[in-house]
C-alpha cells in the first residue's frame, strides 16, 4: 500500500515537472502548439530584425532624386539624404516630400567644400547655410552631417553640435555608375547595421538603390534612417 502510494507521488511530481516544462517551453517559443494538437518544438529563436541604413549624398537632383523618392515609397522604405545647399534652390518640393514621406535629411555642407582644407569660420558658414535652407523648408534643423568626402578633423571649431556621420560601405557609384556593378558591390559587403553611402544624383544610382532595397529585404534586412541605427 505505502509502495503504491509513493509510486503515485512519483507520477505526480513528473507530470507537473513535464507541464512546467510545456508552459515555460511555449511561453519562450521554443515550443509550438500544431493546429491538430500535436506539439514541436521550434527550430530557433524568433531573431530580431537586421537593421541597415542607405544614405544618398549631394542631391536633391530634380530628376533622379524624384524617381529615387517614387520607388522607396513603393517599397514603403525610408533612408537618409545628406543634401548640399546649393542644391536645394529649386528643389524645395522634393525636401518637403523627404520629410513628409519619413526620410531623415542631413546636411552636407553648401558648396561640397573640403572641411580641413578651408577656414574654420568658412565650415561653420557653409554648414550654418544649408541648415537654414531646410529649416525654412521642413521646419528642422538637421542634427547629422555628413562631411563632403568624409573628410573630417575634430579640431575644426564649429561642429554646431552636429552629430557626423560617415559610412561603412560605400556604393563606389560614382565610379561604376552601371546598376548591376553597384548592387553586386553593395549587396556583397552589406551587413547587418551597415550604412550604405550612394549618391542620387546619378541614374544608375537609382536604379541600383531601388534593387539593393528588394535584394536586402528579401535577406531579411530592415532599412531605417541613420539616426535609428546611431542610437544604440
Ligand atoms: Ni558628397
Amino acid at each position: 500500500m505505502k509502495y503504491w502510494r509513493l509510486q503515485q507521488r512519483a507520477a505526480l511530481l513528473v507530470l507537473i515537472l513535464l507541464l512546467d516544462a510545456v508552459l515555460l517551453g511555449s511561453i519562450a517559443g521554443v515550443i509550438k502548439f500544431r493546429a491538430d494538437g500535436s506539439v514541436e518544438a521550434a527550430a530557433e529563436y524568433p531573431s530580431e530584425p537586421k537593421m541597415i541604413a542607405l544614405t544618398f549624398d549631394d542631391g536633391p537632383h530634380n530628376i533622379y532624386t524624384e524617381k529615387l523618392l517614387d520607388g522607396l515609397k513603393k517599397r514603403n522604405t525610408r533612408v537618409t539624404f545628406f543634401l548640399m545647399g546649393e542644391n536645394i534652390e529649386g528643389n524645395e518640393a522634393l525636401v518637403r516630400r523627404m520629410h513628409e514621406e519619413g526620410h531623415l535629411i542631413g546636411n552636407h555642407s553648401y558648396s561640397h567644400a573640403k572641411m580641413t582644407d578651408i577656414k574654420a569660420e568658412v565650415v561653420c558658414e557653409e554648414i550654418a547655410r544649408t541648415g537654414e535652407l531646410i529649416d525654412n523648408i521642413v521646419g528642422i534643423t538637421p542634427q547629422y552631417l555628413r562631411p563632403p568626402y568624409g573628410d573630417w578633423n575634430d579640431d575644426l571649431e564649429c561642429q554646431l553640435d552636429l552629430t557626423t556621420v560617415f559610412w561603412t560601405v560605400d556604393s563606389l557609384d560614382w565610379k561604376l555608375k552601371n546598376k548591376k556593378k553597384i548592387v553586386r558591390q553593395v549587396v556583397k559587403k552589406a551587413e547587418e547595421d551597415s550604412i550604405i553611402l550612394m549618391h542620387d544624383i546619378f541614374p544608375g544610382s537609382v536604379e541600383a538603390a531601388l534593387e539593393i532595397v528588394d535584394t536586402l529585404h528579401k535577406q531579411g534586412y530592415t532599412f531605417v534612417t541613420v539616426d535609428e541605427l546611431l542610437i544604440d
